[in-house]
C-alpha cells in the first residue's frame, strides 16, 4: 500500500480508512540529534531500516534520514535492500542477516553490501564478483558472544590475510553485535567489547586497515561509549525509544509513530452478558462497550485481550474480551457521550493522556520494536512533513 504524503499542518482527507499510523518526521529529525549527541563528530550511523523501518516505512525514513546527512542503511535481508533500491536510495545499504548463494547475484546487482560470517561464503561472494574491475565491499562479522551469525575471533585475520581479500573482496566493515547492551549489569558487554577490540587491534598489527569499525546498538549508543569505534548502528532511538538502563538522563526521544482508529459502534451490555470469543469478559454492570475496527491482522496483538487501554474522549478505555482479527472491545461506560466515529488513540496522545509503544510492550509482556513491527500492511501510513 502506497504511503500518503501529508503536510503537518493539512487536516487529514475525509476519505482516509479508520485506522491511520502517522509517521512524524520532525520526531525523527529530533531523535536522529539526540542519537548524535552521545557520538564523537568523527563517527559514521549505520541507520536500522529492516523490517521496513521497525513498521514507519523504510523508504520515507531513509529519505529523510538522508537529507539530515545520514549516508547509511543497515536491513536484514536481500528483499529489503532490493526493496530499497527501487525506491531510489542509492547510499550504501548494509544486509546485516544470512545472505545465501542464490542471492549473491542480486545483492551485487544492487551494488548492496553483504555482511559475511563464514569462509564458504566469503569463497562464494568472490567467485560472484570475480569479473568485476574494482573489489566488491563486505563487512566482516565477529561473533564475540551473541551466539548468532558471525566468525569466531581467531578466524577473522586468517580470513583477511586469504586470497579472497586480495582481489575480488575488499573489507570496508567489521562488526559484532552485543548481546546484552540493555542489561542492568555491564560485564557482559564489556567482555564483548574487549574481545572485539582485540581482532581490531590484530588487524592493525598486521597492518591492515578497514575503515567502518562497529557494534553499537542503541542501548550500546547510550551505556557502552568504548563501544562506538568508526560507525554505530542505532535503530529504535531513531523511532524514539529505548530499552537501556540508565543511571543519568534519559535521552529526550520521540515515538515517531502514532496509531489511531475511530469507534465502530456503541453497544450496551446487561450484567452478565458477554463479549468476544470464549467470553472471557463477563459485564458486571451496565456496560457501555465500544467496538474498534483493528485486531491481531492489523498488528494490534491478541495477547492484549483483557489487558491494555485505548484513549477516548481524553480517558483510557480499558480492553475487554478477546482482541479478534479485525476488532477491538473496549469499556466506556465511564466516558460519558462516545459515538461511532469518535477517535480512539492506540499509540499516541490525546488530551493530557498517552499511551507509547513501550506501554504496549508492557501490557503484551513484550519489546516496544515488536509492538511497532507488527503493525502490518492493513493499516494505512500517512507521513507527517517536518516543516520546510
Ligand atoms: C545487527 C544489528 N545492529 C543494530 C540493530 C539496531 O538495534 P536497536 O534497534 O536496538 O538500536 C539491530 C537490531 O536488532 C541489529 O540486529
Amino acid at each position: 500500500m502506497a504511503d500518503r504524503i501529508l503536510t503537518s499542518n493539512l487536516p487529514l482527507p475525509a476519505d482516509l480508512p479508520p485506522t491511520v499510523a502517522s509517521v512524524d518526521l520532525s520526531a525523527l529529525a529530533h531523535n536522529l540529534l539526540q542519537v548524535r549527541r552521545y557520538l564523537p563528530k568523527t563517527c559514521d550511523i549505520i541507520a536500522v531500516v529492516k523490517a521496513d523501518a521497525y513498521g514507519h516505512g523504510a523508504a520515507v525514513v531513509s529519505r529523510t534520514l538522508i537529507e539530515l546527512g545520514v549516508t547509511r542503511f543497515g536491513v536484514a535481508s536481500l528483499q529489503e535492500g532490493v526493496a530499497l533500491r527501487e525506491a531510489g536510495i542509492r547510499a550504501p545499504i548494509l544486509i546485516m542477516g544470512a545472505l545465501f548463494p542464490n542471492q549473491f547475484p542480486d545483492a551485487i546487482a544492487h551494488e548492496l553490501t553483504p555482511v559475511v560470517y563464514d569462509l564458504d561464503m566469503v569463497g562464494g561472494l568472490a567467485n560472484s564478483v570475480k569479473t568485476r574491475r574494482e573489489p566488491y565491499g563486505v563487512h566482516i562479522k565477529v561473533d564475540t558472544g551473541m551466539g548468532r551469525l558471525g566468525l569466531a575471533p581467531e578466524g577473522v585475520l586468517p580470513l583477511l590475510q586469504s586470497a579472497h581479500f586480495k582481489g575480488p573482496l575488499r573489507a570496508e566493515g567489521l562488526m559484532t553485535h552485543l548481546a546484552d547492551a540493555d542489561g542492568t549489569d555491564p560485564a557482559y558487554s564489556t567482555a564483548q567489547l574487549l574481545r572485539f577490540r582485540s581482532v581490531v587491534t590484530q588487524i592493525e598489527e598486521a597492518g591492515l586497515s578497514i575503515p567502518l569499525v562497529h557494534a553499537a546498538n542503541s542501548a550500546a549508543i547510550l551505556c557502552h561509549p568504548s563501544g562506538h569505534f568508526t560507525a554505530v548502528r542505532p535503530g529504535i532511538m531513531l523511532y524514539g525509544y529505548h530499552q537501556a538502563p540508565l543511571d543519568r538522563a534519559s535521552p529526550e526521544l520521540r515515538p515517531v509513530l502514532t496509531l489511531v482508529t475511530r469507534v465502530g459502534q456503541v453497544r450496551t451490555l446487561a450484567p452478565g452478558e458477554s463479549v468476544s470469543y470464549n467470553r472471557t469478559h463477563i459485564a458486571t454492570r451496565v456496560s457501555r462497550i465500544a467496538v474498534l475496527p483493528i485486531g491481531y491482522a492489523g498488528g494490534y496483538g491478541r495477547s492484549l485481550s483483557n489487558r491494555g487501554a485505548v484513549l477516548i474522549g481524553g480517558r483510557q478505555a480499558r480492553i475487554v474480551g478477546r482482541v479478534c482479527m479485525d476488532m477491538t472491545m473496549v469499556d466506556v461506560t465511564d466516558i460519558p457521550g462516545v459515538r461511532p466515529g469518535d477517535e480512539a488513540v492506540l499509540i499516541g496522545r490525546q488530551g493530557s493522556q498517552q499511551i507509547t509503544a513501550a506501554d504496549l510492550a508492557v501490557w503484551q509482556d513484550t519489546i516496544p520494536y515488536e509492538v511497532l513491527c507488527a503493525i502490518g500492511t492493513r493499516v494505512t501510513r500517512i507521513v507527517r512533513q517536518r516543516p520546510a
